[in-house]
């Protein structure tokens, strides 16, 4: 007997199949977020022991769902559940198993253990579909530790840019050593990208990490489109100075330049509601109470559901923070580190992820991302589609990110659904 309380989904006719269980889906998730490099806390970067670890979990629990499972060049985890034929082209799922600093526990996560437990579903079952499911844990979505984001699925997506492999983390080691450590290849990347011929298209369940489901009290939501991003790593130099005797008028303070630079970046972000601006991180050197900040680096997260309205705040932004550092006299250092355009879900896929959520008689709400997510990379593989999962005030990126049994159940019933459903024949 199955330790887990078992749902059922209604089809058509109305017989109850044995199928998901929610609660092994949350306990996978607990489970995963015990790998942390942090006590107490959830932090998982790429290329970590606890990484290693996580992907072994993984591996296990595809398998046990009848799938075959492997690592990818880069680490991905890819599971495979032929369909009624073998090597037909597939219906990929998944989402990340790497996690910001002190996150929550089921950013990424969710996506890829709910897609497991559809398979589980469709195993226990004995049903083959027309085409063949893959899930992908993806090995480096948040860009934690190299400053570099979406690795793992634009390693799959075949645009993996070799340059990131001279990145270091913040103990100065280089990508391609952690590679190599990890036990993988950095000459062999490339094993990793996919044939757009091999794979039908792209669906992700996520957390929504915002506010809208809760607010209309809705468990999912369909997904219009992932907002573009653009992302900067700033230097400012200054003059370190004795903080007892260099005149203010006299100072080239790195740190009041740069905070000038972060009230306009807000003050420019905040002047269009879809618009937002983020200084998530930054480091004043040498970092002394009695010294004058020499040096400062921060990073800028710009994003908007528009590409011309998120350009237009990056040229603005750029050209205030000249002017501060010219009329402070402070040198400016800025290199992109990532950007984005908008990455639109394909209707075809709207229409049938919105037609399972309807057959579970719920409204079917579509609403844009303003959440990074991997199929801004897997879109120049194959179309992309999105489920949203309602979480708790919409808090994300905190250890405070929450969702319910329920919500979980419904998604998991949506998701089989649209899996078991799901037409490529649709695809225009
Ligand atoms: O930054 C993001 O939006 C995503 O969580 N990586
Ligand atoms: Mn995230
Ligand atoms: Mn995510």
């Amino acid at each position: 007997m199955e330790p887990y309380r078992i749902i059922g989904a209604k089809d058509t006719s109305t017989r109850t199949i044995v199928t998901l269980s929610a609660q092994r889906i949350l306990d996978q998730c607990e489970a995963l977020a015990r790998l942390s490099e942090l006590d107490g806390g959830l932090t998982r970067v790429f290329l970590s022991r606890e990484q290693q670890a996580a992907n072994a979990l993984v591996l296990g629990w595809m398998r046990e769902a009848g799938m075959g499972a492997r690592l990818d060049a880069i680490g991905n985890v890819v599971g495979r559940y032929e369909g009624d034929r073998p090597g037909l082209p597939c219906l990929m799922m998944g989402s990340h198993l790497d996690t910001v600093r002190d996150a929550g526990k089921y950013d990424g996560m969710l996506g890829v253990v709910t897609a497991i437990e559809c398979v589980r579903a469709l195993h226990a079952r004995g049903k083959r579909l027309p085409f063949a499911l893959e899930v992908v844990g993806f090995a480096d979505e948040e860009g934690t530790r190299f400053n570099a984001t979406l690795l793992g699925s634009r390693a799959v997506a075949g645009t993996f840019k070799g340059e990131v492999l001279d990145n270091v983390d913040k103990d100065g080691i280089p990508m391609r050593e952690a590679l190599r450590a990890f036990g993988l290849d950095p000459g062999r990347i490339g094993a990793a990208a996919r044939r757009r011929e091999d794979v039908l298209a792209y669906a992700e369940l996520h957390i929504e990490q915002g506010p809208v489901l809760e607010a209309e009290g809705l468990p999912v939501g369909v997904v219009t489109a992932i907002n573009g991003a653009t992302r900067f790593a700033v230097e400012v130099g200054g003059m370190a100075g004795h903080a007892g005797t260099v005149p203010m008028r006299l100072r080239q303070d790195a740190l009041a330049a740069a905070a000038e630079c972060v009230l306009a970046i807000e003050r420019r972000c905040a002047a269009e509601p879809e618009l937002v601006g983020t200084v998530g991180k930054l480091e004043c050197l040498p970092g002394a109470v009695n010294v004058v900040p020499g040096k400062v680096r921060f990073t800028i997260d710009i994003r908007a559901p528009r590409d011309p309205m998120r350009l237009a705040a990056v040229d603005d932004v750029l050209g205030e923070m000249r002017a501060i550092a010219a009329r402070r006299g402070v040198q400016l250092n800025v290199t992109k580190t990532h950007e984005g355009g908008v990455a639109a879900c394909a209707p075809w896929l709207m229409d049938q992820i919105g037609a399972a959520v309807a057959a579970e008689g719920i409204a079917v709400r579509e609403l844009p991302s303003g959440a990074g997510h991997d199929g801004m990379a897997i879109i120049d593989l194959a179309d992309i589609g999105m489920l949203f999962v309602r979480c708790e005030k919409g808090i994300s990126h905190n250890p405070a990110e929450a969702i319910t049994l329920a919500d979980v159940e419904t998604a998991a019933r949506v998701w089989l659904r649209f899996i078991e459903q799901f037409d490529p024949s649709r695809k225009p």
